[in-house]
């Protein structure tokens, strides 16, 4: 059991480019943390839903997930559901969440929505919010909840330029809404050893980012692309493969470097 006075450590998986392994980082980080004994909770913010698909839960299965959170008309504990993963829960996500900044763009306080839901205890040691590309009002209710943002980039071309707008923006919002946000560390993602660029981009990356980049990258890696369309982790689905090792071994060392910090995990 969690201890219930502790507040959990939150963790906004997020960058505004698409398709750069949000999603692939939390279902897989979130699970591996899991089946180590931890006990998450994944709340995806993301209309696509491709966590609560991924993790096992179907459309049937999600009634309001955290549609119904953000607009206070179910308690985190309403919206919660058991995942296929042991020690992991997810409050999935809706397509409602398509209208999210119009419906609550004139609601007050409308970038704490998730922060207030949250408020009101949390069951998990940790807490990954899975946010969409973009940087609208989801996004920014995942910042302003969490403690720290997790940043998966892809090790392509545009990643220097792009990560440049989001530290921007997590400064904004440093700066306005959540002074307390840190900056969790950069997962290098689909990363191919035989690929000149990727490589590059890799040493790039670390050049300039330092310490703030995982040493864990996660390769390109067929089994993660194949596993959440059996509704499991790539953990559990192919356990001895490239990507679940190396999601493992990002496991290892997001603990390693939170207990390094002091900081709870
Ligand atoms: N290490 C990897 N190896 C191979 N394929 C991967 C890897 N990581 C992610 N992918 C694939 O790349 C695609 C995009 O990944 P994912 O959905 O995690 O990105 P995302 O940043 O969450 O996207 P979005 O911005 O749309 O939410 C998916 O098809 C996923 O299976
Ligand atoms: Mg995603």
């Amino acid at each position: 059991m969690p201890d219930q006075t502790k507040r959990p450590r939150i963790i906004a998986v997020a960058n505004q480019k698409g398709g750069v392994g949000k999603t692939t980082t939390a279902i897989n980080l979130a699970s591996a943390l899991a089946v180590g004994g931890l006990k998450i909770l994944l709340i995806d913010i993301d209309p696509q839903g491709n966590a609560s698909t991924g993790l096992g839960v179907g459309h049937e299965l999600r009634q309001g997930g955290s549609y119904d959170l953000l607009s206070g008309d179910a308690s985190l504990a309403q919206a919660t559901l058991q995942t296929t993963v042991e020690n992991l829960t997810i409050v999935p996500a809706v397509s409602d969440l398509i209208g999210a900044d119009l419906e609550f763009g004139q609601v007050d306080q409308r970038e704490f929505l998730l922060r207030n839901a949250l408020a009101q205890g949390c069951p998990a040691d940790i807490v990954f919010i899975d946010c969409p590309p973009g940087l609208g009002l989801l996004t920014l209710n995942g910042l302003v909840a969490a403690d720290a943002v997790l940043v998966p980039l892809q090790a392509e071309f545009f990643a220097l330029e792009g990560i440049s707008q989001l530290m921007r923006t997590i400064d904004m919002v440093k700066q306005r809404l959540n002074p307390q946000l840190e900056l969790e560390g950069i997962v290098l993602t689909m990363t191919d050893k035989r690929n000149n660029l990727s490589e590059q981009v890799s040493a790039d990356v670390r050049g300039y980012f330092k310490a703030q980049v995982f040493d864990t990258a996660i390769p390109r890696n067929i089994r993660i692309t194949e596993a959440p369309s059996h509704g499991i982790p790539v953990l559990l689905y192919d356990f001895r493969s490239a990507g679940a090792q190396a999601y493992l071994a990002l496991a290892a060392e997001f603990l390693r470097r939170a207990k390094s910090r002091k900081v709870p995990a």
